[in-house]
This record gives C-alpha cells, structure tokens and sequence, in this order.
C-alpha cells in the first residue's frame, strides 16, 4: 500500500517536473535563432531593375495582398498600389501572426535592414535577430535577379510610421513555435536568372516559386504546411481572415476534363477571367495582384498549367461557412 502511494507520489512528480521541463523549453526555445547564409544580393538603383520589382511586389508576388492594410481592401483587390505598412492578422488555431510594416520606416518599418538582412528573410526564413520566421512567403526559390529586383523596389518605398505588434499566440502556438517551426529554405541552389517569356517554363517558375499557385491549389495539412494532396488538384481547406466564418476549399485547376475547374477554359479565357478580378466576396486568391500580371505571364501560367497531371478530385463547396 504504501509502495504503491510512493509510487504514484514519485510519478506524480516526475510526470509534474517533465510537465515543468516542457514548459520551460517551450519558453526558452522561443528565442532559438539560426545560422543561414546572407545571399549576395545588392539593391540596385536601375530604374529597370526597380520597375521589374515594383512589378513582381504589386503582381505576381502579391506582397500588397498580405503586407497592403485590408482597411483599404477594395484598393488591393482592385490591383491598386497602396502603402505595405502591414498590421493584418493571420488567425491561426495557435493564436495570432500580424503582417510587418516592409516600408523604409526606419522604427517600423524595415528601413534600417540590410539588404543582405531583407534577402534572407524571403529566401531563407530566418529574421533580422535569426528567429524562424511563419512559412507564409513561398519566395525560397526566387531566382537572384527577381529577389535583387523586389529589395531594389522595397528600397523606393516612402516611410511610413505603423507599429505593428507581430504575434500574439498561446502557449500551444510557444510550443508549435518551439518544436515544429524551422525555417524552410530553397531547394538546392535558386537560378541566378529566369527570363519570363510565355512559355510553360516560365509558367511553372510562377506557379511555384513566385505566385504560389501550388500553395493553395494543393491539399495541405495545414498544422505543418505539409503537402498532403496532389499537385494544383485542390481541396485545401482555407478560412477567411476577410469575413469572420466565411470558409474556401481550393478547386481543382489540374487539366482533368470532369474536375478539373479550368480545364475547358482556353488560353484567352483565362486571360479574360484573370482580368475581371475577384467574384467571390471575402475570397483568399489575390486577384487584384495577379490582375496585374502581363498577358506573357499569364499565357505562361496557363500553358504550364495545361501540362501538369490530370488528376480526379471533385471539390464540391468552394465557398461555405464552418458551423458553430
Ligand atoms: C501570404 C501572405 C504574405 C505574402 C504574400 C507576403 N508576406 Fe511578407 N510576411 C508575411 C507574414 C505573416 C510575415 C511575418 C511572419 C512571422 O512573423 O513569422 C511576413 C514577414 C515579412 C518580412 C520579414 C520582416 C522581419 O521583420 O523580419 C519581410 C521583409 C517581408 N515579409 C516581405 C515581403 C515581400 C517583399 C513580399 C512579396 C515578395 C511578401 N512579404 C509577401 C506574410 C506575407
Ligand atoms: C492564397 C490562396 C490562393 C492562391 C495563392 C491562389 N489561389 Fe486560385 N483560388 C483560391 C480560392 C480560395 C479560390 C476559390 C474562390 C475564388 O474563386 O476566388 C480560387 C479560385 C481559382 C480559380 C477558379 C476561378 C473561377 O472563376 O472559378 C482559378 C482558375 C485559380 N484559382 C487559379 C489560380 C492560379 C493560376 C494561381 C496562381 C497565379 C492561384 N489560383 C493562386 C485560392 C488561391
């Protein structure tokens, strides 16, 4: 009898101080910084170089839809160039992340980075201080003449004051922070150049590696961001963080002629669809950014899309709202 309460007092304290060890990891592993290498990358004052990242920031790369304030979301969504002071919130089961001011505000924003500093958060994942940044930016494999372009272009930026308090999660958003979050890099060596023209190359370059198409047009697990389903054959569940409640399943844009969402659609109707912009109030797809795009960026996106595997997978609600 008095074997067995020991016992459980010595479990009960071991279970107690693993419990406390946790906790105290949890704490301390918040501040865990890592070591990723500074990509030689230089803002440029070229006006080309600049245009072509001003371009990617307000297009393809939809910097505008996350780091542009929804208060003024008719003016992203219309593809307008508006101010990146940042401050959305991104609700996550875990709690809160709010998008930085990536003006040249020097307290705020991010004007006293280095260049080196600025490139390495987009390509590597990893803050100014080498904290594991939230893999929301799929740039990783952005080639080094786009990255040198969209630094060049975030240079021009007016300053503008807007204190952003970045996360605000709880205790199992510390410990998802402390022991699931690393930062995600490029697979292998990103090019040094992708020339964009129309073709299905460039188009996958895009589709990837730029305006993330396969991010959301493919089901995730979205505790990790691990891919779950197959390429661009949709079914990712999506909450609005536009409209309260408000919930998106991702259709199916692979070319399989029964499911697939565009697969009849010829190469001008996706031009024209691009260019009508957003149907769906609330939606999360950035179509004012991507209204922006060329028609050779486009004519790419769709001649890749065209090539990649026909897969069968019915998406039945594209809008719905989550219950209770
Ligand atoms: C899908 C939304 C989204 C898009 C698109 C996006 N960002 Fe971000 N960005 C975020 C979030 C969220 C964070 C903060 C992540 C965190 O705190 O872990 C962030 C962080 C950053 C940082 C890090 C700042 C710091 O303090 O270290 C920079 C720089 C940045 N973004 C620039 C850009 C640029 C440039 C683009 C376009 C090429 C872009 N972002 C596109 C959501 C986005
Ligand atoms: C942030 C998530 C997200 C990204 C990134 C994204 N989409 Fe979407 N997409 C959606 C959602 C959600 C819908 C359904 C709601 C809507 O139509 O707006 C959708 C709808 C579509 C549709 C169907 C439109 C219609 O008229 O029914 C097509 C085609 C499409 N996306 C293609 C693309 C392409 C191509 C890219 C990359 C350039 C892309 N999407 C990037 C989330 C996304």
């Amino acid at each position: 009898m008095n074997r067995w309460k020991s016992y459980v007092k010595w479990t009960g304290i071991s279970v107690g101080s693993v419990a406390a060890l946790f906790v105290v990891a949890v704490y301390a592993l918040q501040y865990r910084t890592y070591e990723a290498p500074y990509p030689q990358i230089v803002a440029s004052n070229d006006s080309v170089v600049i245009a072509r990242g001003r371009h990617l920031v307000y297009g393809p790369a939809h910097c505008n839809f996350c780091h542009g304030s929804w208060d003024e979301l008719p003016r992203i969504m219309a593809g307008e160039t508006i101010d990146l002071k940042g401050g959305n919130a991104f609700t996550l089961p875990f709690g809160i992340i709010r998008t930085p001011n990536i003006t040249s505000d020097r307290e705020t924003g991010i004007g006293a980075f280095s260049d080196g500093e600025i490139a390495r958060s987009l390509r590597f994942g990893v803050d100014r201080e080498g904290h594991a940044l939230f893999d929301f930016m799929p740039f990783h494999n952005v080639s080094d003449e786009d990255l040198t372009a969209i630094v060049s272009y975030l240079r021009t930026l007016p300053p503008v004051k807007n204190a952003v308090e970045r996360r605000d999660i709880n205790f199992a958003g510390k410990a998802v922070n402390a022991f699931l979050i690393r930062p995600v890099g490029p697979d292998g060596t990103p090019p040094a150049t992708v020339p964009p023209d129309s073709t299905a190359a460039y188009g996958k370059y895009l589709a990837h590696s730029v305006a993330n198409c396969v991010g959301c047009h493919t089901d995730r697990d979205m505790k990790t961001g691990a891919f779950i389903g197959k390429p661009f054959a949709g079914g990712l569940e999506m909450g609005s963080d536009l409209v309260p409640g408000l919930m998106f399943t991702t259709p199916n844009i692979t070319p399989d002629e029964a499911t697939g969402k565009m697969a009849l659609w010829d190469e001008e109707s996706f031009i024209l669809r691009f260019r009508a912009g957003s149907l769906e109030e609330g939606t999360v797809m950035p179509w004012g950014a991507y209204g922006n795009m060329s028609d050779l960026e486009l004519k790419a996106l769709y001649r890749y899309l065209k090539t990649v595997t026909p897969v069968r997978n019915e998406v039945k609600q594209i809008v719905w709202r989550k219950e209770g």
